[in-house]
């Protein structure tokens, strides 16, 4: 069993989400060998930036590196999957950002070539990694709120509202036919499907594009970038801004989400509330630290996250005593120990407590159950094919009451 910092790792992609990746593998001591970037010449000022020891010039170069055990995916979505073919194929540990692939399709063959691999398979949705959201999971699957009823909750952001808001999610061969959906509905949906442990069955959606067409800067423009190019040309956009999703889980439990990019003031929104039989719980991403706790016959109660007061899922999850805030970065902290306790034992877990592959699929065939029902305008199952996902989906440690 290795400790992490005897691990070696590179990581494809510096821009918004990369530097993060960076930034939490040092926090566990993992050796961060070099950074692969669009350009070598791009690639080599990111390494600078960001202290990174060495940049290298292709994929090939870095796979020939075999300090390497662990590549993380942090590119554009169009590259997840032929860079993650070809890290498999070199016998490496892979971490790749959402969506796990452009297509079903593509995701299911990653799904059998990591199960081929023997290698750690993790897709980064950070999101349950919130300490809270471990714990949500843990009263949820313990029985703590009954039977599951009723889902409900949004994402929305504002950072696509004006014409003039431009990246490369905007073009679907780079990010995919769902934009809003796929970019940040996977979260949402993907955690609902861990805090209640229930799968999707289907769902009845509605997408809308309100922004026809958009100004495209001449240059290239990082995420979240807040920079405007004088120069621009106007590009039809097809991919939803907006989207309103009715959903039907394994158990009967009935759902509902909206999700947004164009929300004016919602910088980063996440919510959510489970309605239970006997109880009911909700969260807020921009307040992660607490957790409202719906009773009926007795006071409404308030969770400040806190290790000493949550079960072993939550208390894996967390890292600083209640009251220090834990935020967007700590989950990446907290993702990467549970990966990297399987990467230092060199194989994937039977029970992995982190999300695999095979989840980063099973979110790929609720999408396409969504832009299908969307096109078609009637609710639409999510189609299983031979993949086989676990369930329920596990939590870090043990189940608590
Ligand atoms: N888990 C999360 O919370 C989260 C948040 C943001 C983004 N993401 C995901 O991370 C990925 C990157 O998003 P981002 O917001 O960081 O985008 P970004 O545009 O800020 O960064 C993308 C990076 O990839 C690099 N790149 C482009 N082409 C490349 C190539 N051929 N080889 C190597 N590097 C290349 C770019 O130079 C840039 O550094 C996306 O898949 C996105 O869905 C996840």
């Amino acid at each position: 069993m290795r400790h992490p910092s005897e691990i070696g790792a590179a990581v494809i992609g510096s821009g918004f989400i990369g530097t993060v990746h960076i930034e939490a593998l040092r926090r566990h001591g993992v050796q961060v060998r070099g950074l692969l970037g669009s350009t070598p010449e791009r690639g080599a000022a990111s390494a600078r930036r960001l202290g990174v020891p060495h940049a290298y010039v292709s994929l090939d170069e870095l796979l020939a590196d075999e300090r390497v055990d662990v590549v993380h995916v942090t590119s554009p979505n169009h590259l997840h999957h032929p860079q993650v073919k070809q890290i498999l194929a070199a016998g490496r540990h892979v971490v790749c950002e959402k969506p796990l692939a452009m297509t079903a399709d593509e995701s299911a063959e990653l799904v059998r070539l990591a199960a081929d691999s023997g290698r750690v398979n993790a897709v980064n949705f950070n999101i349950r990694f919130y300490p809270l959201n471990q714990h949500v999971h843990e009263l949820v699957t313990g029985g703590r709120i009954g039977d599951v009823r009723l889902v409900s909750g949004h994402y929305f952001q504002d950072w696509l509202l004006l014409d003039t808001d431009w990246n490369w999610r905007l073009e679907p061969d780079l990010g995919g036919a769902l934009r809003a959906v796929g970019d940040i509905g996977s979260h949402w949906l993907d955690l609902i499907a861990f805090t209640t442990g229930l799968r999707i069955t289907e769902v009845m959606a509605d997408l809308t594009t309100f922004i026809p067409a958009r100004q495209q800067p001449a240059g290239p423009v990082e995420t979240f970038s807040t920079e405007r190019s004088a120069e621009t040309v106007v590009r039809e956009i097809g991919t939803e801004d907006t989207a309103v999703i009715l959903l039907r889980f394994e158990n009967g439990a009935r759902g509902t989400v909206a999700i947004s990019q164009l929300s004016a003031g919602r910088k980063n929104s996440l919510e959510y509330e489970i309605d239970g039989s006997t109880g009911a719980l909700a969260w807020d991403s921009e307040q992660p630290d607490q957790l409202w706790i719906g009773n009926r016959e007795a006071p409404n109660e308030i969770l400040i996250r806190n290790p000493a007061l949550m079960g072993a899922a939550g208390q894996a999850a967390a890292y600083l005593p209640g009251g220090h805030v834990e935020g967007f970065a700590d989950t990446f902290r907290a993702l990467f120990a549970a990966i990297y306790a399987d990467v230092g034992a060199s194989a994937p877990s039977e029970r992995p407590t982190y999300p695999t592959f095979a989840e980063g699929h099973d979110e790929m065939l609720v999408g396409d159950a969504v832009a299908a029902s969307s096109r078609d305008g009637r609710w639409t199952r999510v189609e299983r094919g031979p993949v086989a996902v676990p369930t329920p989906i596990h939590a870090v440690g043990g189940s608590a009451g």
